[in-house]
Protein backbone atom coordinates (compact mmCIF):
# COMPACT_ATOMS: atom_id res chain seq x y z
CA UNK A 1 0.00 0.00 0.00
CA UNK A 2 1.07 3.55 -0.91
CA UNK A 3 0.11 6.69 1.34
CA UNK A 4 -2.05 7.82 -1.30
CA UNK A 5 -3.92 5.16 -0.53
CA UNK A 6 -5.28 6.50 2.29
CA UNK A 7 -6.84 8.85 0.39
CA UNK A 8 -9.09 6.23 -1.08
CA UNK A 9 -9.90 4.89 2.08
CA UNK A 10 -11.83 8.14 2.93
CA UNK A 11 -13.53 7.96 -0.12
CA UNK A 12 -15.00 4.67 0.44
CA UNK A 13 -15.74 5.71 4.23
CA UNK A 14 -13.74 2.90 5.17
CA UNK A 15 -12.28 3.58 8.25
CA UNK A 16 -7.89 3.84 8.87
CA UNK A 17 -6.92 1.78 11.90
CA UNK A 18 -3.71 2.22 12.67
CA UNK A 19 -1.48 1.32 16.05
CA UNK A 20 2.09 2.27 17.42
CA UNK A 21 4.91 0.02 17.32
CA UNK A 22 8.66 0.10 18.51
CA UNK A 23 10.51 -3.46 18.28
CA UNK A 24 9.53 -6.64 16.27
CA UNK A 25 7.14 -8.04 18.63
CA UNK A 26 4.91 -4.95 18.97
CA UNK A 27 5.14 -4.93 15.16
CA UNK A 28 4.51 -8.68 14.41
CA UNK A 29 1.14 -7.86 17.25
CA UNK A 30 0.17 -5.07 15.08
CA UNK A 31 0.14 -6.46 11.62
CA UNK A 32 -1.30 -9.69 13.28
CA UNK A 33 -4.37 -7.81 14.04
CA UNK A 34 -4.90 -6.49 11.16
CA UNK A 35 -3.75 -2.93 11.07
CA UNK A 36 -4.12 -0.66 7.85
CA UNK A 37 -0.82 1.70 9.06
CA UNK A 38 1.90 1.16 11.72
CA UNK A 39 2.89 4.28 13.30
CA UNK A 40 6.84 4.17 14.58
CA UNK A 41 6.23 7.19 17.00
CA UNK A 42 8.32 8.83 18.73
CA UNK A 43 6.43 7.77 21.43
CA UNK A 44 8.63 5.15 21.95
CA UNK A 45 11.19 7.51 24.01
CA UNK A 46 8.31 6.77 26.93
CA UNK A 47 6.18 3.60 25.94
CA UNK A 48 10.09 2.22 25.47
CA UNK A 49 12.94 3.89 25.89
CA UNK A 50 11.63 5.20 29.60
CA UNK A 51 12.08 8.77 28.79
CA UNK A 52 9.97 11.02 30.04
CA UNK A 53 9.20 12.80 27.14
CA UNK A 54 9.95 12.50 23.35
CA UNK A 55 12.90 14.79 22.81
CA UNK A 56 15.52 13.01 23.58
CA UNK A 57 15.09 10.29 20.96
CA UNK A 58 17.31 10.82 17.49
CA UNK A 59 17.31 10.00 14.28
CA UNK A 60 19.82 6.40 14.76
CA UNK A 61 17.13 5.81 17.31
CA UNK A 62 14.12 5.96 14.94
CA UNK A 63 16.13 4.17 11.99
CA UNK A 64 16.87 1.13 14.86
CA UNK A 65 13.51 0.64 15.78
CA UNK A 66 11.85 1.09 12.27
CA UNK A 67 13.90 -1.47 11.10
CA UNK A 68 12.99 -3.71 14.41
CA UNK A 69 9.12 -3.33 13.52
CA UNK A 70 9.86 -4.50 10.51
CA UNK A 71 11.64 -7.84 11.04
CA UNK A 72 8.23 -8.46 12.89
CA UNK A 73 6.26 -8.32 10.22
CA UNK A 74 5.34 -12.21 8.53
CA UNK A 75 2.59 -11.52 6.03
CA UNK A 76 3.45 -10.99 2.25
CA UNK A 77 4.62 -7.93 1.43
CA UNK A 78 1.85 -6.57 -0.06
CA UNK A 79 -0.59 -7.59 3.09
CA UNK A 80 1.76 -5.68 5.75
CA UNK A 81 0.93 -2.26 7.05
CA UNK A 82 1.90 0.66 5.55
CA UNK A 83 4.67 1.95 7.99
CA UNK A 84 5.55 5.52 8.83
CA UNK A 85 7.78 6.73 10.66
CA UNK A 86 8.28 10.13 13.01
CA UNK A 87 10.66 13.03 12.44
CA UNK A 88 12.45 12.78 15.62
CA UNK A 89 12.98 16.56 17.56
CA UNK A 90 15.55 18.56 15.71
CA UNK A 91 15.38 16.55 12.65
CA UNK A 92 13.58 19.01 10.71
CA UNK A 93 13.07 21.90 13.09
CA UNK A 94 16.31 23.09 11.39
CA UNK A 95 15.80 24.09 7.87
CA UNK A 96 14.57 22.09 4.91
CA UNK A 97 17.96 20.74 3.92
CA UNK A 98 18.97 18.72 6.77
CA UNK A 99 14.60 17.56 7.09
CA UNK A 100 15.35 16.10 3.53
CA UNK A 101 18.27 14.30 4.33
CA UNK A 102 17.24 13.06 7.75
CA UNK A 103 13.45 12.09 6.12
CA UNK A 104 16.05 10.48 3.33
CA UNK A 105 17.49 8.70 5.35
CA UNK A 106 14.90 7.20 7.07
CA UNK A 107 12.98 6.24 4.21
CA UNK A 108 16.47 4.72 2.35
CA UNK A 109 17.17 3.22 5.52
CA UNK A 110 13.86 1.21 6.73
CA UNK A 111 10.62 0.22 5.00
CA UNK A 112 8.56 3.17 6.11
CA UNK A 113 6.88 4.74 3.00
CA UNK A 114 6.31 8.26 4.78
CA UNK A 115 7.32 10.40 7.58
CA UNK A 116 5.17 12.24 10.30
CA UNK A 117 5.93 15.73 11.16
CA UNK A 118 4.10 17.88 14.16
CA UNK A 119 3.05 21.08 13.90
CA UNK A 120 2.01 23.78 11.00
CA UNK A 121 4.07 26.92 11.78
CA UNK A 122 5.19 28.71 8.04
CA UNK A 123 8.73 27.26 8.92
CA UNK A 124 7.41 23.74 9.20
CA UNK A 125 5.02 24.55 5.67
CA UNK A 126 8.40 24.95 4.01
CA UNK A 127 9.93 21.70 5.42
CA UNK A 128 6.70 19.74 4.93
CA UNK A 129 6.28 21.06 1.00
CA UNK A 130 9.99 20.47 0.44
CA UNK A 131 10.19 17.05 1.36
CA UNK A 132 6.76 16.49 -0.63
CA UNK A 133 8.27 17.88 -3.43
CA UNK A 134 11.57 15.51 -3.08
CA UNK A 135 9.39 12.69 -2.97
CA UNK A 136 8.70 11.51 0.56
CA UNK A 137 5.34 11.36 1.67
CA UNK A 138 4.51 13.24 4.47
CA UNK A 139 1.97 12.57 7.38
CA UNK A 140 1.21 15.63 9.33
CA UNK A 141 0.07 16.04 12.70
CA UNK A 142 -1.25 18.81 14.71
CA UNK A 143 -3.38 19.32 17.88
CA UNK A 144 -1.39 18.36 21.14
CA UNK A 145 2.30 17.94 19.54
CA UNK A 146 4.54 16.22 21.88
CA UNK A 147 7.48 17.90 20.47
CA UNK A 148 6.41 21.15 21.87
CA UNK A 149 5.61 20.47 25.39
CA UNK A 150 7.81 22.77 26.58
CA UNK A 151 5.25 25.39 25.40
CA UNK A 152 2.33 24.09 25.42
CA UNK A 153 2.15 21.07 27.91
CA UNK A 154 0.24 17.67 27.15
CA UNK A 155 -3.07 19.46 27.83
CA UNK A 156 -5.95 19.33 25.26
CA UNK A 157 -5.74 21.70 22.50
CA UNK A 158 -8.39 23.73 20.69
CA UNK A 159 -10.35 24.67 23.48
CA UNK A 160 -10.78 28.79 22.88
CA UNK A 161 -12.42 29.69 19.70
CA UNK A 162 -9.02 31.16 18.99
CA UNK A 163 -7.32 27.64 19.38
CA UNK A 164 -9.74 26.28 17.67
CA UNK A 165 -9.65 28.49 13.95
CA UNK A 166 -5.65 28.15 14.51
CA UNK A 167 -6.17 24.49 14.11
CA UNK A 168 -8.54 24.46 11.41
CA UNK A 169 -6.58 26.82 9.33
CA UNK A 170 -3.67 24.35 10.30
CA UNK A 171 -5.28 21.41 8.50
CA UNK A 172 -6.35 23.28 5.27
CA UNK A 173 -2.79 24.26 5.00
CA UNK A 174 -1.00 21.06 5.43
CA UNK A 175 -4.16 19.82 2.98
CA UNK A 176 -2.78 22.36 0.45
CA UNK A 177 0.95 21.23 1.22
CA UNK A 178 0.01 17.80 -0.08
CA UNK A 179 0.09 15.74 3.33
CA UNK A 180 -1.37 12.60 2.45
CA UNK A 181 -3.61 12.33 5.88
CA UNK A 182 -2.88 14.02 9.41
CA UNK A 183 -2.64 13.41 13.20
CA UNK A 184 -5.39 15.04 15.00
CA UNK A 185 -4.06 14.49 19.10
CA UNK A 186 -6.59 15.67 21.69
CA UNK A 187 -8.73 18.36 20.62
CA UNK A 188 -12.75 18.66 20.83
CA UNK A 189 -14.64 15.68 18.52
CA UNK A 190 -16.73 18.41 17.06
CA UNK A 191 -13.73 20.33 16.24
CA UNK A 192 -12.41 17.28 14.67
CA UNK A 193 -15.74 16.53 12.64
CA UNK A 194 -15.44 19.89 10.95
CA UNK A 195 -12.11 19.30 10.25
CA UNK A 196 -12.64 15.21 8.63
CA UNK A 197 -15.64 17.50 6.49
CA UNK A 198 -13.46 20.14 5.22
CA UNK A 199 -10.32 17.92 4.14
CA UNK A 200 -10.86 15.55 1.52
CA UNK A 201 -7.15 13.66 3.45
CA UNK A 202 -8.35 11.40 5.98
CA UNK A 203 -7.54 12.72 9.37
CA UNK A 204 -6.08 9.99 11.90
CA UNK A 205 -7.73 11.11 15.30
CA UNK A 206 -6.12 10.00 18.97
CA UNK A 207 -8.03 11.41 21.82
CA UNK A 208 -10.09 13.70 19.19
CA UNK A 209 -13.48 11.61 19.49
CA UNK A 210 -15.46 9.05 16.93
CA UNK A 211 -16.09 11.21 13.99
CA UNK A 212 -12.04 11.29 12.73
CA UNK A 213 -11.48 9.04 9.11
CA UNK A 214 -9.23 6.81 11.22
CA UNK A 215 -8.23 5.81 14.54
CA UNK A 216 -4.36 5.37 15.93
CA UNK A 217 -3.42 4.64 19.71
CA UNK A 218 0.07 3.66 21.40
CA UNK A 219 -0.07 0.70 21.67
CA UNK A 220 0.85 0.28 25.32
CA UNK A 221 -1.60 2.66 26.32
CA UNK A 222 -3.94 0.58 24.69
CA UNK A 223 -2.56 -2.26 26.38
CA UNK A 224 -2.50 -0.67 29.95
CA UNK A 225 1.30 -1.28 29.94
CA UNK A 226 2.47 1.92 31.53
CA UNK A 227 1.89 3.39 34.51
CA UNK A 228 0.99 6.68 33.03
CA UNK A 229 -1.77 6.93 31.05
CA UNK A 230 -3.33 9.35 28.87
CA UNK A 231 -6.97 10.91 29.76
CA UNK A 232 -7.90 9.72 26.29
CA UNK A 233 -7.21 5.67 25.89
CA UNK A 234 -8.68 3.68 27.97
CA UNK A 235 -6.49 0.45 28.29
CA UNK A 236 -8.52 -2.51 27.27
CA UNK A 237 -6.61 -4.57 29.08
CA UNK A 238 -4.32 -4.09 32.38
CA UNK A 239 -1.29 -5.38 30.80
CA UNK A 240 0.97 -4.19 33.17
CA UNK A 241 -0.76 -5.92 35.84
CA UNK A 242 -1.42 -8.95 34.47
CA UNK A 243 2.03 -9.69 33.12
CA UNK A 244 3.78 -8.45 36.46
CA UNK A 245 1.04 -10.77 38.62
CA UNK A 246 1.80 -13.73 36.08
CA UNK A 247 5.98 -13.49 36.22
CA UNK A 248 5.64 -13.21 40.06
CA UNK A 249 3.46 -16.23 40.34
CA UNK A 250 6.09 -18.20 37.95
CA UNK A 251 9.42 -16.57 40.04
CA UNK A 252 7.19 -17.84 43.40
CA UNK A 253 6.41 -21.26 41.60
CA UNK A 254 9.99 -21.74 40.21
CA UNK A 255 11.39 -20.63 44.20
CA UNK A 256 9.55 -22.69 46.22
CA UNK A 257 9.34 -25.69 44.55
O1 LIG B 1 4.49 9.22 18.64
C1 LIG B 1 3.34 8.78 18.58
O2 LIG B 1 3.03 7.67 19.04
C2 LIG B 1 2.34 9.60 17.93
C3 LIG B 1 0.90 9.22 18.16
C4 LIG B 1 0.47 9.78 19.46
C5 LIG B 1 0.03 9.69 17.05
O3 LIG B 1 2.66 10.57 17.33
Amino acid sequence: MLPSDLVKYKEKSQKIIALTAWDSISGSLAEQADVDLVLVGDSLAMVCLGYKSTLPLTLENIIYHTNAVSRGFTKKIEDQPLIVTDMPFLTYQCGEDKAVEYAGKIIQSTYAKAVKVEGAEPEIQKVISRLIRMGIPVMGHIGLTPQSYLNLGFKKQGESLESQEKIMKEASILEKLGCFSIVLEHIPKLLAKEIQNKLRIPTIGIGAGKYCDGQVRVTADLLGLNDDQPPFCQPIIQGKKLLEDKLKEWVNSERFN
